[in-house]
């Protein structure tokens, strides 16, 4: 067997990603845009000692769950790589996920994964990388899309699946521009050229704020207006100048060009500022979902004092503080911090104490402080440091309400505080990442009766 060769197989099951799975010489293959169930003709692209990796190129036998075709789920695999699958055999993929990757010694419950009333057009925000190509005809033309799946080819977005219309539209204007102004689209390879992303978000309340992406300071007034001319929606207008060859996107060099410093949140009936740099869930209403279910797990008693690790700004801290004594936020973007502790004022929050800086540190402050009798973890896709959990676990801390994006850190992290004590008492999964892989998770873990603090 050698790459590019072809095969006839039929799709046993689906892996924990929604990949399809056979086997040919004894072998693990997994296939890119096919189904359970499904005959498919595939094409190896690459092979490794005990599993390889291919992708379908035919359809012979259709699952009746598939909604598109291989063609159109190809080109919008990279954006949405379970744009193929019904929704309900999605939500079984995702479940599976969560059950085959945190096993434990713990009989935990796994309740039934919280669905979204609407898996299309629900994020809140885009990061959109713009590009050149040249066309048959020799003509320069400006590109924007996402990148296909493990590249950096841009795929342009023809309609928008996971987004909303008003973003597409501004989209739209801004390649415009940089066409009609002839701006230097950024280049990758070479780096040279100005112009790298954009970057979208938008509220409930209808707020747009655009970020525009740039290797250097650059004159947008034009844009500006063109912009401002059509959707009222934007509220605020940045320019974030990241001159360095790297993946990472964002620099910290945000200069506002138009209107107001923050847009404006609503969750669960609180207000929130946001900046751009800080963190806010792509998924509005699978979000008030998930810190529903995360607030029912942690039984919230008038006595108690707890801690938001991992606090961004401020949604979960403000939202549980008028059940509880304190709580306390920690969370190491300066920004996210400020909006944070401006977001207790507006909503009129006295208990809330909010800490700048990483929790792995900032924790050990707490720790002959008070007494701390529940915390909730809401880290990103890496997971917690090791050295917050060892924090975590000598300050005997009754209960974690645990929230994750990276479920297999989710599933690393819990291991180590079962080894401590500790008991995983049930998960629930939450689909905030429609037609996609990824699955959100929350966890409830409580302290076993012989690891507590005696009275
Ligand atoms: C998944 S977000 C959760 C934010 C918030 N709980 C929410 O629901 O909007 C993770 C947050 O952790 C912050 N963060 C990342 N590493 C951190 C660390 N070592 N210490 C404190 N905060 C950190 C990020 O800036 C981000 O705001």
């Amino acid at each position: 067997m050698k790459l590019n060769d072809e095969y006839k197989v039929t799709i046993e099951s689906f892996d924990m990603n929604g990949l399809g799975v056979c086997h040919l010489d004894n072998k693990v293959v997994f296939v890119e845009n096919a189904m359970e169930g499904e005959e498919a003709i595939i094409e190896i692209t690459s092979i490794h000692s005990k599993y390889i990796f291919s992708k379908a190129k035919k359809i012979l036998k259709k699952s009746p769950n598939r909604i598109l075709d291989l063609e159109e789920s190809i080109k919008l695999s990279g954006e949405a790589d379970l744009i193929h699958v019904d929704y309900e055999t999605e939500l079984r993929i995702k479940e599976n996920k969560v059950k085959n990757t945190i096993k434990t010694k713990s009989n935990y419950k796994l309740n039934s994964i919280i669905k979204s009333d609407n898996p299309y057009n629900y994020r809140n925000k885009v990061m959109v990388p713009f590009g050149e190509i040249i066309d048959e005809d020799d003509i320069k033309d400006v590109v924007y899309g996402f990148y296909a799946k493990k590249s950096h080819n841009i795929i342009p977005i023809e309609n928008d699946i996971l987004t909303n219309d008003i973003s597409s539209k501004i989209l739209y204007v801004i390649q415009r521009y940089l066409v009609l102004f002839n701006v230097l689209i950024y280049n990758e390879q070479t780096n040279k050229g100005i112009f790298r992303e954009v970057m979208i978000r938008n509220t409930v309340n209808n707020d747009f704020m655009v970020v525009l992406v740039t290797t250097v300071n650059h004159d947008f007034s034009r844009l500006i207006e063109m912009l401002l001319d059509e959707f009222k929606e934007i509220k605020s207008i940045y320019l974030n100048i990241n001159s360095k060859q790297t993946n990472v996107v964002l620099s910290d060099d945000f200069r506002l060009l138009y209107g107001t410093p923050t847009i404006k949140e609503n969750i669960l009936g609180l207000d929130f500022e946001v900046y751009p740099a800080s963190f806010m869930q792509v998924n509005h209403n699978q979000c008030e979902k998930l810190y529903k279910e995360a607030f029912r797990m942690a039984e919230l008693k008038p006595n108690m004092n707890v801690i938001d690790a991992y606090c961004g700004m401020g949604s979960i801290t403000l939202n549980i503080a008028k059940e509880v004594n304190h709580v306390y936020g920690i969370e190491i973007v300066p920004d996210a911090i400020k909006n944070a502790n401006n977001n207790k004022v507006i909503n009129n929050i006295p208990n809330a104490t909010f800490i700048c800086g990483a929790c792995e540190e900032e924790i050990k402050k707490l720790v002959n402080k008070e007494k701390i009798d529940l915390i909730f973890f809401d880290p990103p896709r890496k997971g917690c440091a090791k050295e917050f959990l060892d924090t975590v676990i000598s300050m005997k801390i009754p209960k974690i309400v645990y929230i994750s994006c990276g479920i297999a850190t989710a599933a690393r992290d819990i291991k180590i505080l079962e080894e401590n004590g500790y008991e995983l008492k049930e998960v629930t999964p939450c689909d905030l990442f429609s037609k996609t892989s990824h699955v959100e998770t929350v966890a409830c873990l409580s302290l076993g009766v012989l690891h507590q603090e005696k009275k």
